[in-house]
């Protein structure tokens, strides 16, 4: 049996929460699109991102990885996104889960509106 001293414990705990802590603070992924390209009341992929313009010059952008077992989601239609792996399927106005066997929400990303152009922060 292998001892665990209290250091290699403290060590351990802290190593798992700067890890977690940097998972679920990691930085977005330096995505732009021009806002006239992302159609009003629907959605655009680019560079793993899916932008959204839910009302004209209202913005959101979500991860394109589906949070149920991480393949890209490629369908679109109107403000709801479909992984269809398995065919789980988000609300793109605020990336919860409408069906499917996915259960957590789309991972959301700060947006810029930068002149004409639209980016992750
Ligand atoms: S990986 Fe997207 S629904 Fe399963």
């Amino acid at each position: 049996m292998i001892k665990c001293s209290r250091r290699m414990f403290l060590l351990g705990t802290a190593t798992t929460f700067a890890g977690a802590y940097a998972a679920a603070c990691g930085s977005s992924p330096s995505a732009e699109i021009a806002a006239t390209e992302i159609p009003i009341g629907s959605a655009k992929i680019v560079d793993g991102v899916i932008f959204t313009q839910l009302k004209e010059g209202e913005f959101k952008a979500y991860s394109q990885t589906c949070p149920h077992q991480g393949n890209p989601i490629t369908k679109i239609d109107g403000m709801t996104a479909t992984c269809t792996a398995h065919n789980t399927s988000y609300n793109l106005s605020d990336g919860s889960v409408i069906s499917g066997p996915g259960r957590d929400p789309l991972e959301e990303y700060e947006v810029k509106q930068d002149g004409s152009n639209v980016t992750t922060a």
